[in-house]
């Protein structure tokens, strides 16, 4: 399936095949072409942690108003954006500057820049984390339904639980649960979607 079909067939899903697994290395395949995604200076403040093992997921489950798809699904990920990806900047750019494709002084100003914009203003650095993971969110899914698995994103959880019961540190948010996996027959047809022109205007904004 080419690109344009994926976009256009993808639903989220329901229903999951619990009989088929996936292994650490395909989900660590998956979670590569997620890496590829764009962020803000390349800061790539995204985290995925996968839940795999039948009790986390209940676990999970528990905190994510029982929603049956967390279990039933290959693997459910907490798709984690971080707070402080750009302390990780320097080392990021490091390679870049080593192979003469970006002075040091614009990694350091790149470095100096983000250290103030995102260190002192919770908001805005909440703001991009979540941005550069609901990216790398879609970035899987298509990988996923490019290798003929089914995906659905998920914001039905409870925040402070997910953290809890997964041991997550104060500096990651949780963006959403991601569930991947075999579709199973009993899902939704693909639904509607508002016309092109319900959702875009040229060059000046209108009240859609
Ligand atoms: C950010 C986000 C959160 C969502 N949360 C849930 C959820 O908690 N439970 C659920 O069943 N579906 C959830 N969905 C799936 C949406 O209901 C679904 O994307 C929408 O109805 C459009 O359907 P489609 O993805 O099949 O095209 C979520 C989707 C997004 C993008």
């Amino acid at each position: 399936m080419d690109t344009l079909e994926i976009i256009k067939k993808r639903i989220s899903t329901n229903k999951f095949d619990t009989t088929r697994t996936l292994s650490e290395a395909e989900i660590k395949e998956l979670v590569s072409y997620a890496t590829e995604s764009p962020s803000a200076y390349n800061i790539q403040n995204w985290r995925f942690v996968a839940v795999t093992d039948p009790e986390a997921k209940e676990r999970l489950k528990a905190v994510s108003y029982g929603q049956q798809k967390i279990v039933d699904a290959a693997v459910t990920f907490v798709v984690l954006g971080d707070l402080r990806g750009h302390e990780k900047l320097s080392a990021i750019l490091q390679p870049m500057v080593d192979a003469g494709l970006m002075p040091q002084a614009m990694a350091d100003g790149w470095v100096g820049q983000t250290a103030s914009a995102y260190g002192s203003n919770e908001q805005f650095a909440r703001d991009e984390a979540i941005r550069s993971a609901a990216f790398a969110a879609m970035t899987l899914m298509i990988a996923a339904e490019a290798k003929g698995l089914a995906t659905g994103p998920m914001i039905g959880f409870d925040p402070e639980g997910v953290k809890r019961e997964f041991d997550i540190p104060d500096r990651y948010v949780p963006v959403m649960l991601l569930t991947l996996g075999y579709a199973a027959p009993g899902n939704w047809p693909r639904k509607p979607r508002l016309g092109v022109d319900e959702v875009l205007a040229f060059n000046k904004c209108r009240e859609f």
